[in-house]
């Protein structure tokens, strides 16, 4: 299947089912507006996000790697009432340019954006004693995944949801020759979850408007 029908299949998707609003929209062209690079997942993705944080009824969510804030809009409005989310950006200027995503978007009053490197700043909540979230979703650097995933398992709870972002890479994770540094990681990120006897995980292939990539969903249970 071509990328041209993924991608006119999304539109229909969104168009009939996912209808995002214009907060969303706007959230999308000011980050773009900023120069940040569109790697934010898609409108099909972040009702994704939203639908897995109401059926886990989040209440607390942990995001590492803000960007423009868009995802973190979806698992916002997702959180249940009273609910608050932490996300991670480590570009002050991303942060910047999310905070007043976030703010416009009526969510200030839910979410923090921390600013500061992902393993460091979740090294710091771990010592605090922060958490347990009970969703947590990673879509940063991808050298850092694997240590991400140390720190969420220690910031998780049994049944926590842990998702992780672009761990197929247009299928180039099957090839242990590639060079890409952003596949290797993948690669050590999806052995390191393979390999892990207190998760129940799979990747779920997606295809759309952001081409081909995956998923990974472990939950939490020992
Ligand atoms: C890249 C990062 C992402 O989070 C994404 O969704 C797509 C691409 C990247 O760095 O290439
Ligand atoms: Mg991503």
């Amino acid at each position: 299947m071509s990328h041209e029908l993924w991608a006119e299949v999304d539109r229909y998707i969104v168009d009939l089912i996912v209808k995002p609003d214009d907060a969303l929209e706007v959230t999308r062209q000011a980050s773009a507006l900023a120069g940040l690079p569109a790697i934010e997942v898609s409108p099909a993705q972040g009702q994704l996000l939203g639908v897995l944080a109401r059926a886990c009824g989040a209440r607390r969510i942990l995001e590492v790697g803000t960007l423009g804030g868009y995802s973190t809009t979806w698992l916002a409005r997702a959180l249940a009432p009273g609910g608050r989310m932490i996300t991670i950006e480590a570009k002050a200027a991303h942060a910047a340019v999310a905070r007043e995503n976030i703010a416009r978007a009526g969510l200030a009053d839910r979410v923090e954006v921390r600013e500061g490197r992902g393993a460091e700043v979740l090294a710091r909540m771990a010592a605090d004693g922060d958490g347990p979230f009970d969703l947590i979703f990673i879509d940063a650097d991808k050298p850092g995944y694997v240590e991400y995933f140390e720190w969420a398992l220690k910031l998780a709870r049994v049944g926590t949801l842990i998702i992780a972002d672009n761990v197929v890479r247009r299928g180039a994770v099957i090839d242990e020759e590639n060079e890409d540094e952003n596949v290797q990681a993948a690669r050590r990120f999806n052995e390191r979850l393979g390999a892990e006897p207190r998760v129940v995980a799979t990747v779920i292939q997606t295809v759309g408007s952001k081409g081909h990539d995956g998923l990974a969903l472990a939950v939490v249970t020992g």
